[in-house]
């Protein structure tokens, strides 16, 4: 069968794209190694599907890097999930830049320890002239702390006088959300046969597609990436309309 990337239609390629990068544990126990290995071969998954989202003309790449829930695991893989993350932006951030890609990140990040805040910050600032594919690291992150903060802010600014609460709608909403400025994902991607969405974005996805697939993250490579967008330019989104009312 021809490769799916042939089969694409450029012309609906979706500008937003986030993924849910689940199952590396239980990758590491299949080949009978320790967790951590199997974070590791995730950042394979990660380069791959990087690069094929930029091939495609993806604009913006949401990978679910670190949940808030995520520092409840052991200590001991915390600290080996935050040396990957060093590792990996010190690693890639070469390849990032010939791809033309730009970093950016969203989440608690005040809570990520200084030596990947540093690292983060160092290649986000080395990478922001970048005019090809955004890709955009949720660490830390939970779509209800981003919620409840910026409900935060906004009682702030309303108590300041700065806000009426007749301003409020979803579009100044969203401005107040880490993701402001990005388009909401068309298409949102879990792997390993998890149909949860796991505190992500849940704003952002009020019209996404999901895709589930059964593939564990570290297999997942960019024809996955390319089957997902496939699966995605045959479905019709009807935003709550009818189909006569889409051909109209
Ligand atoms: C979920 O698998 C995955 C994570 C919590 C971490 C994802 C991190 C990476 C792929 C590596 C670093 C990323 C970047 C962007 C360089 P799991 O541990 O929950 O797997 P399980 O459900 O099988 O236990």
């Amino acid at each position: 069968m021809e490769a799916f990337k042939n089969r694409l239609d450029q012309q609906k390629i979706p500008q937003h794209i986030a993924i849910i990068m689940d199952g590396n544990g239980r990758w590491a126990r299949k080949h009978g190694k320790a967790r951590v290995f199997g974070h590791q071969s995730g950042v394979e998954s990660v380069r791959s599907v990087v690069e094929g989202a930029g091939e495609v003309g993806v604009k913006h790449l949401t990978l679910y890097a670190f949940s808030t829930e995520n520092w409840e695991r052991p200590q001991y893989e915390v600290e080996a999930l935050m040396e990957l993350l060093v590792h990996a932006i010190e690693n890639e951030s070469e390849l990032l830049m010939k791809k033309n890609v730009r970093l950016s990140a969203i989440g608690d990040l005040l809570k990520m320890p200084r030596k990947v805040k540093e690292k983060l910050d160092g290649s986000i600032k080395y990478l922001s002239a970048n005019t090809g594919l955004n890709l955009v690291l949720a660490l830390s992150y939970s779509s209800k702390w981003e919620i409840v903060n910026a409900v935060k802010t906004i009682v702030a600014e309303a108590i300041e006088g700065k806000i009426k609460p007749e301003m409020i709608n979803d579009t100044m909403f969203a401005q107040y959300l880490n993701t402001a400025g990005i388009p909401d994902p068309e298409l949102l991607i879990r792997t390993s046969g998890e149909y949860r969405i796991s505190n992500f974005l849940l704003w952002q996805i009020a019209y996404s597609e999901l895709f589930f697939t059964e593939k564990l993250w570290p297999d997942f490579r960019k024809e996955d990436l390319f089957k997902a967008i496939f699966d995605f330019q045959n479905r019709e989104r009807r935003f709550g309309k009818t189909s006569e009312q889409l051909l109209m």
